[in-house]
C-alpha cells in the first residue's frame, strides 16, 4: 500500500527528514511512497503515512547539506528524488561521489540552481523607501525561481540590521523589525513601491563602472538575467549603454584614448554585492561561500570546498585549492596529498582534528581530459577573488599561527608572490598574523627518487615540528 506523506509546505525540510527517516527504518522502498504538500501544517500528522518504529539511522553531513539545498528547488519531484538517494545510500555509501549517476547529478544540479537563486537574491534585491507612519521602512519586490526567499533573507538582516525592511514575493514575504525576522503570506508586485531617491545612487554607480570597451553582452546577461531587470533601477540604463558602447569605444580610439586598463581586482571589488560581506560564524561564512561567484571557477566545479576544523583552532593550514577528490567530497585535503599531509601531521605530533585546514582558492580548477580532470594552478585573479574568504576565516578563528602550504597559499596570505625556497621554515609577520611558509604536500608526491622523497618528507615534518614549537612558545 502506498504511503502518502503530506508535507506542511514547500520548504518543510524537517517534515521531509522525519518522514524519510521513519520510512527508511520501516524498510519502505521509494516506489511505495507518494509525497505531496498541504498548506496547513496540522494536517501533516493526521494524514501522513509515516510508519511507526524506532531504530538507529545515520546519514552523512554531506547528504544533509545537499538535501537542505535541494528541498528548496521548485521541482515537485525533489522530495521523491531525495528519498531515493537516501534509500540507495544505505547500500551504496559512496553514491554521492558518483557524478555520473542520474539521481546524484540531478540533485547536484538542483542544489547548484538553488544556491545560484539565493545568490541572485543577494545581488538583485533593491529596497525602496516608504514612509510608514513616521517610521522609515524599506520594501523590495523579488521573484525567486525556487523556494529560496526564507533562506536568502537572513543575509539582509545581517547586512541591514538597523533598517526596518520587508521583502515581498509571490509565495512568502520576509519582514525585519530591527530584532526579529518573520515570514508571512506572499504579496503582489503592486504591493511594493516603485522608485525613490536611492535608485539614483544605483544608476550613477552602474553608469560609472560600465566600461564600453569591455562589453560582453552574453556574460552580462548571464550574471544579470533580463528577468531581474524589472526591479533594478540601474537596468533601465543597460540598453542605451550597450547601444552606445561601440560609438564610445570608437571615439576613445579616434581620440587616442586608450581603453581603460583592465584591473580585474578592482572590478571584483567594485562589483555590486555579489558576495555577502557579513557572517558572524564559520558556519554562516561557509554557507555564504557556497554561492560565491567572484570568479568563474564556480561554474565547472561541483561545489565550494570550504575550510574545516574547530573555530577556536590555534593553527590554520592553508593549501592551494581543492583537487578532484576534494571537489567531489566537499572537504579539503582528503585525496592523495591530504593523506600524505595527515601522515606528516601525525609524525610531527600535531592532531589534525584540532587544526583548521583550508585552501587559498575554494573551487577546483581543472581541464577535462576524457574521464580525467587535470588540476590547473589558479591564477592571480582567482587567488585574489577568493582571498576574501580566507581573510574572513582567519578573522573569525584568530589563530596563533598560520602555515602556508606552498606558493599559492603564500601568495594569498602575503598579497604577492613569495619564493618558497627563500622563505621556508621562517615565521613571518603579516599584519597581526604569524605565518610559517613551507612546501605543499603534493610537491612531495612528485619527487621522483625515493631517497630525495624521504629527505623532502623529513624536511616537511621538521617544518611542522617548528609550527608545533612556535605554538607552544606562543602559549
Ligand atoms: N591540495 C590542496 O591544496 N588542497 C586540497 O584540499 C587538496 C589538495
Amino acid at each position: 500500500m502506498p504511503h502518502n506523506i503530506v508535507l506542511s509546505g514547500q520548504t518543510d525540510f524537517d517534515g521531509w527528514r522525519t518522514a524519510a527517516r521513519q520510512l527508511c527504518i520501516a524498510g519502505i522502498p521509494p516506489r511505495d511512497v507518494a509525497w505531496s504538500l498541504h498548506d496547513m501544517p496540522d494536517l501533516f500528522a493526521a494524514s501522513s503515512g509515516v510508519p511507526e518504529g524506532s531504530g538507529a539511522f545515520n546519514v552523512s553531513r554531506r547528504f544533509v547539506d545537499l538535501a537542505s539545498d535541494v528541498i528548496l528547488h521548485s521541482d515537485p519531484e525533489r522530495f521523491a528524488l531525495l528519498y531515493r538517494l537516501l534509500w540507495r545510500l544505505r547500500a551504496e555509501p559512496l553514491l554521492l561521489d558518483l557524478m555520473t549517476d542520474r539521481d546524484v547529478s540531478r540533485a547536484a544540479d538542483m542544489a547548484k540552481n538553488v544556491r545560484r537563486d539565493i545568490h541572485k537574491m543577494h545581488a538583485f534585491v533593491r529596497f525602496r523607501k516608504i514612509d510608514g507612519g513616521g517610521e522609515e521602512r524599506f520594501v523590495a519586490w523579488f521573484e525567486p525561481e525556487h523556494h529560496t526567499l526564507e533562506a536568502g533573507a537572513a543575509f539582509f538582516a545581517r547586512r541591514f540590521p538597523n533598517m526596518m525592511w520587508s521583502i515581498l514575493s509571490p509565495r512568502v514575504s520576509a519582514h525585519w523589525d530591527g530584532s526579529e525576522l518573520t515570514f508571512d503570506d506572499g504579496a503582489g508586485r503592486q504591493d511594493a513601491p516603485d522608485g525613490d531617491a536611492l535608485e539614483d545612487v544605483w544608476r550613477t554607480y552602474y553608469a560609472a563602472i560600465f566600461n564600453p570597451a569591455r562589453l560582453k553582452v552574453s556574460a552580462m546577461m548571464s550574471e544579470m538575467p533580463r528577468k531581474y531587470w524589472r526591479n533594478l533601477p540601474e537596468a533601465e540604463l543597460i540598453d542605451s549603454l550597450v547601444a552606445n558602447a561601440r560609438k564610445r569605444t570608437e571615439a576613445m580610439v579616434a581620440h587616442g584614448v586608450k581603453a581603460p586598463k583592465v584591473n580585474r581586482q578592482r572590478e571584483i571589488e567594485q562589483a555590486p554585492p555579489l558576495v555577502p560581506e557579513t557572517a558572524g560564524t564559520l558556519a554562516e561564512l561557509r554557507s555564504e561561500a557556497r554561492g560565491c561567484r567572484a570568479c568563474p571557477l564556480w561554474k565547472p566545479a561541483t561545489q565550494t570546498v570550504f575550510g574545516e576544523g574547530p573555530a577556536n583552532a590555534d593553527i590554520v593550514f592553508v593549501g592551494e585549492q581543492p583537487g578532484d577528490k576534494e571537489d567531489l567530497a566537499g572537504r579539503p585535503f582528503v585525496g592523495p596529498a591530504g593523506q600524505l599531509f595527515d601522515r606528516a601531521l601525525a609524525d610531527a605530533e600535531l592532531d589534525r582534528t584540532r587544526t583548521y585546514v583550508t585552501n587559498a582558492v575554494k573551487h577546483f580548477k581543472f581541464t577535462p581530459r576524457g574521464k580525467i580532470r587535470l588540476h590547473q594552478k589558479p591564477n592571480t585573479t582567482e587567488i585574489r577573488a577568493c582571498h576574501q574568504w580566507l581573510e574572513r576565516e582567519i578573522a573569525l578563528i584568530k589563530p596563533k599561527l598560520i602555515v602556508a602550504l606552498g606558493a599559492t597559499a603564500a601568495q594569498s596570505l602575503f598579497g604577492r608572490a613569495m619564493p618558497i625556497g627563500k622563505n621556508r621554515g621562517k615565521v613571518l609577520d603579516v599584519g597581526d598574523a604569524r605565518v610559517l611558509v613551507t612546501v605543499h604536500p603534493s610537491y612531495l608526491l612528485r619527487v621522483p627518487e625515493e631517497d630525495r622523497k624521504r629527505e623532502e618528507y623529513a624536511r616537511f615534518v621538521d617544518d611542522l615540528r617548528l609550527a608545533r614549537k612556535t605554538l607552544k612558545e606562543a602559549a
